[in-house]
C-alpha cells in the first residue's frame, strides 16, 4: 500500500487480516447510508475546524481537510463499510499524514449519529412543506367546491349533510396535526452529538457546543451514553410519517369510493388515472389506492425499528445500523404519497349533483326535523321515535333542505359557518410556508 492510501478497515489494528468477504457483505451499509454522505461531509468539516481552534491540529491542516471533503464522491471501486470509511479513506488518499487526523476525538458513533440526526432534520422540513402542499390544494377545493352538498357517513351510512368544504378541511385539520408532529421530529433530531465520541467523550479538548452551534443545531447533546445510543428522534420521524400515511390512506380510500361507479361523486384527471391491460373501459384509481397501500408498510417499518431498539443495552450496538433503511423508505414513501394525492385533488372533478342528490334523499335530514320538534317543546327522545316510524313508513323529509339543515349548525367548528374554518387554514398554511430551512 502506498503511503497515502489508508491500511485497511477504520478499526484495525486490533484485528488481523481484512473481513471475511461475506462478513463484509452482509454488515457493510454503504448501499444504505451513501444518503448520508452531504451530511457527513458537513459534520466532518465542522468536527475539523473545531479541532484547529481548539489548537489539536493546526490551522493548514483544517483547510487541506475542508477542502479535500468538498470533493469525497462515492466512487465506483467503493468496497467500503459504510459512508464514514468512504469518507476517511479519500480523505487519507487525497491528504495522507493529515487526512489521519480528522478522526480525533470522535468515532463513527457520535459520526453517525449526528449525520443521520442532519438527514432527520433536513427531510422533516420537506415532509412539512410537502403536507403544506397538499394543504393547500386541499383548501383550494374547498374554496372552489366547497360549496357542494354531500350526505357524511358514519358507518359509511347516510348521516348528515354537510357542505365538501367542511369534509375537505376535515383532512386539512389532520394534516395539520402531521405538520406539528414533523416539527416535533425535527427539534427532536436538532441535537448535536458530536463530541461523544465513542460513548464517553474523550480527553481531547473537544468543544461540542460550538460544533452544534457550527451546525446550525439547536442544541448540543447532555450526555454522552444517550448521545451515542438514543434513536428516539427517528422513532419520532418515523411515526410521524406513518401517521400522515394513516391519513393519505384514509383519503386514498374515499378517493376510491367517491370515483367508483356507485358514488360517481369524483373523477380523476387521466393522467393520475390507470388502464386495465384487459378491460378497455376501465379508469382505475391507482394511484389512491397506492396512498392506501403504502400506509401498510409503513406500520411494519415503525414496528421493526421499536423492536429493533427494545432489546439494547447502552450504548451503541451494530444493530443500530438497521435505523436507517426503514427511515429513508419512509420518508419517500411519505414524500411521494403527499405528492401523489396533491396531484389527484388538484385534477380531481367534483360531481356536485350526484353528491347534492345523495344528500338531498330526505332522510339525512331526520336529525333536524326531530329537532325542529324539539323547538315545539317534544321531548328528544319522543321526536327521534317518531321521525323513525315516519322513515320506517317510506315517509321522506323535502324540508329542511340539505342546505337549510347545514346553514342551521353556526357553533364553533360546525358545517354552517365553513368560511370561518378556511381561513384559519389558510393562515396557518402561509404559517408554515413561511418557516424557515434547516441550514442544512
Ligand atoms: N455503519 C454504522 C451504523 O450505521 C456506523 C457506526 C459503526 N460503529 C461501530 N462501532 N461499528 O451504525
Amino acid at each position: 500500500m502506498g503511503e497515502h492510501e489508508a491500511s485497511g478497515p477504520l478499526w484495525s489494528g486490533r484485528l488481523e487480516g481484512g473481513l471475511h468477504p461475506d462478513v463484509l457483505a452482509l454488515s457493510q451499509s454503504l448501499d444504505v447510508d451513501q444518503r448520508l454522505l452531504p451530511y457527513d461531509i458537513a459534520a466532518s468539516k465542522a468536527h475539523a475546524r473545531m479541532l484547529g481552534r481548539q489548537g489539536i491540529i493546526p490551522a493548514e491542516d483544517v483547510v487541506a481537510i475542508v477542502q479535500a471533503l468538498d470533493s469525497v464522491v462515492v466512487d465506483a471501486e467503493a468496497t467500503d463499510e459504510d459512508v464514514h470509511s468512504l469518507i476517511e479513506r479519500q480523505l487519507v488518499a487525497q491528504l495522507g499524514e493529515t487526512g489521519r487526523r480528522v478522526h480525533a476525538g470522535r468515532s463513527r458513533n457520535d459520526q453517525v449519529a449526528t449525520a443521520f440526526r442532519l438527514w432527520c432534520r433536513a427531510h422533516a422540513f420537506a415532509l412539512i412543506q410537502g403536507t403544506a402542499d397538499l394543504q393547500a390544494i386541499l383548501v383550494k377545493r374547498a374554496h372552489v367546491d366547497g360549496a357542494a352538498v354531500l350526505p357524511a357517513f358514519t358507518h359509511l351510512q347516510r348521516a348528515q349533510p354537510v357542505p365538501l368544504a367542511h369534509h375537505l378541511a376535515a383532512h386539512v385539520w389532520s394534516l395539520q396535526r402531521d405538520v406539528g408532529r414533523f416539527q416535533a421530529a425535527l427539534d427532536a433530531a436538532d441535537v448535536s452529538p458530536l463530541g461523544a465520541g465513542a460513548l464517553a467523550g474523550s480527553s481531547l479538548p473537544l468543544d461540542p457546543v460550538g460544533v452544534a452551534a457550527d451546525l446550525g443545531m439547536a442544541s448540543s447533546f447532555t450526555n454522552s451514553l444517550d448521545a451515542v445510543s438514543d434513536r428516539d428522534f427517528a422513532v419520532d420521524l418515523l411515526y410521524a410519517c406513518t401517521l400522515c400515511l394513516v391519513h393519505c390512506s384514509r383519503m386514498g380510500e374515499e378517493l376510491v369510493l367517491w370515483t367508483s361507479q356507485e358514488f360517481g361523486w369524483a373523477a380523476l384527471a387521466d393522467d393520475v388515472a390507470t388502464g386495465s391491460s384487459m378491460m378497455p373501459q376501465k379508469k382505475n384509481p391507482d394511484v389512491a389506492e397506492l396512498a392506501r397501500g403504502r400506509a401498510g408498510t409503513a406500520i411494519g417499518r415503525l414496528t421493526g425499528l421499536l423492536a429493533t431498539l427494545k432489546g439494547l443495552p447502552l450504548t451503541y450496538n451494530r444493530d443500530l445500523q438497521e435505523d436507517k433503511k426503514g427511515v429513508f423508505e419512509q420518508v419517500d414513501a411519505t414524500l411521494g404519497v403527499l405528492r401523489l394525492l396533491s396531484l389527484a385533488y388538484q385534477g380531481m372533478t367534483v360531481e356536485a349533483a350526484k353528491m347534492r342528490a345523495a344528500a338531498a334523499d330526505g332522510t339525512t335530514v331526520a336529525t333536524d326535523v326531530a329537532e325542529g320538534l324539539v323547538r315545539g317543546g317534544v321531548p328528544f327522545r319522543d321526536a327521534h321515535t317518531e321521525v323513525a316510524s315516519r322513515i320506517a313508513a317510506g315517509e321522506r323529509f323535502d324540508s329542511p333542505t340539505p342546505e337549510e339543515a347545514i346553514a342551521a349548525r353556526t357553533g364553533p367548528g360546525m358545517p354552517g359557518v365553513v368560511a370561518d374554518q378556511l381561513a384559519e387554514l389558510d393562515r396557518l398554511i402561509a404559517t408554515t410556508r413561511a418557516l424557515t430551512a434547516p441550514s442544512l
